[in-house]
Order: C-alpha cells, then structure tokens, then sequence
C-alpha cells in the first residue's frame, strides 16, 4: 500500500472526497500527511475531524520557494511519502519537489486543458461564451497546468446555469473523477 500525501490551499472538499474513499478502502493507499501551506484554511479541520496527520508550512514564514520546499520535502520524508496528490494547492510547484517526486505528482484542474488554466478557470469557461468546460486530471512539470494527462471529462455549460451551479456540478465530476483516478492507480 503506498503512502500518499495530499497538497491543499483552501476548502478541501477533494480532499475529503479522497481521504473518504481511502478511509471505505476504495483506494488502495495511506494518507501520511496533508500538506497546507494556510493555516486558517478549511481543510486543515477536515483533515482533523477524518485524523489525517496535518503539516502545516507557510510560505510566508521562508525566504523563498526553495527554502519553502525543502521544509516540505524532508516532512515528506520524514512521513516516507512515495505518492503526492494536489489537490487545490493554489502555489507553483518547484523543483526542490520535482527533482525528487517528478512523475509522482497529480493534480487536478477544473477545465479542458489546455483551455483555460491558471486560477478561476471555472469562472473564465463561464464568461467565455463557451458551450463546455470539464475536469482534467494530470501530472505535473514545471509549467503551470500543463503535463501528461491521464483523464478528461467534459461538462456541458446550459443556457440555464448560474456560475454557482456550474460551479457546483464541475467539483461533483472532480470529486467522482479523482477518487476513480487514484483507485486505478494507486
Ligand atoms: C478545485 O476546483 C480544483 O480543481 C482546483 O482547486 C479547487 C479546489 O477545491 N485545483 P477544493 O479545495 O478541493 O474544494
């Protein structure tokens, strides 16, 4: 069974999604560690209420992202993380992380990459006119939403959506399609 950590910035609802199929033995891992890098953020208390191991690291508190990363790494370590999961963790990943996990890092992205990345992709797909935005899920490189992707699922954009509602049915496809994802992979 390998040991995974997962990275988040913010409301967790992936995170919970995950930790849960972990927890009813869905996906075939350990969650050794969340890694937050803000301290008031809403997933550091769901991690705490489905006692997952929480290592806090603001980057605030480093001198720059290499500084930052080191920190995180040797908590990977010291947790023996083989797997990293990102999942709304809202920082760059660099290469003090790279260099050591390149190929072992996944994130999801709430768009058809290549369209729309960086932040509020949800947001862009709804002002774009566009008749359909997805989920992406992909490995990591140094770009910013780019590398190999392993899934894709479109979502239909209606005359009828609200950015709330589209919102909404985009994070229960990322929800479903993650945990499927790191069921077969893991
Ligand atoms: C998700 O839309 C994810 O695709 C993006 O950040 C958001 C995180 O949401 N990378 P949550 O914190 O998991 O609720």
């Amino acid at each position: 069974m390998k040991n995974i950590a997962i990275f988040a910035s913010g409301n967790g609802s992936n995170f919970e999604a995950i930790a849960k199929a972990v927890k009813s033995g869905e996906i075939n891992a350990n969650i050794s560690l969340l890694v937050c890098d803000k301290p008031e953020a809403k997933v550091t208390s769901r991690a705490g209420r489905l006692s997952v191991p929480i290592f806090v690291c603001d980057s605030k508190d480093y001198p720059n992202r290499a500084a930052h990363e080191s920190r995180i790494l040797s908590a990977l370590e010291d947790a023996g993380v083989e797997f990293i999961v990102l999942a709304g963790y809202m920082r760059i990943v660099g290469k003090t992380l790279l260099d050591t996990f390149e190929g072992r890092i996944i994130n999801i992205h709430p768009s058809m990459l290549p369209d729309f990345p960086g932040l509020d992709a949800i947001e862009k797909a709804f002002s774009a006119d566009v008749k359909q935005t997805g989920v992406t899920i992909h490995y990591i490189d140094s770009g910013v939403d780019t590398g190999p992707i392993v899934v894709q699922e479109m979502i239909d954009i209606l005359p009828e959506d609200t950015l709330e509602s589209l919102e909404a049915r985009v994070h229960e496809v990322e929800h479903r399609l993650y945990v499927k994802v790191l069921k077969d992979l893991l």
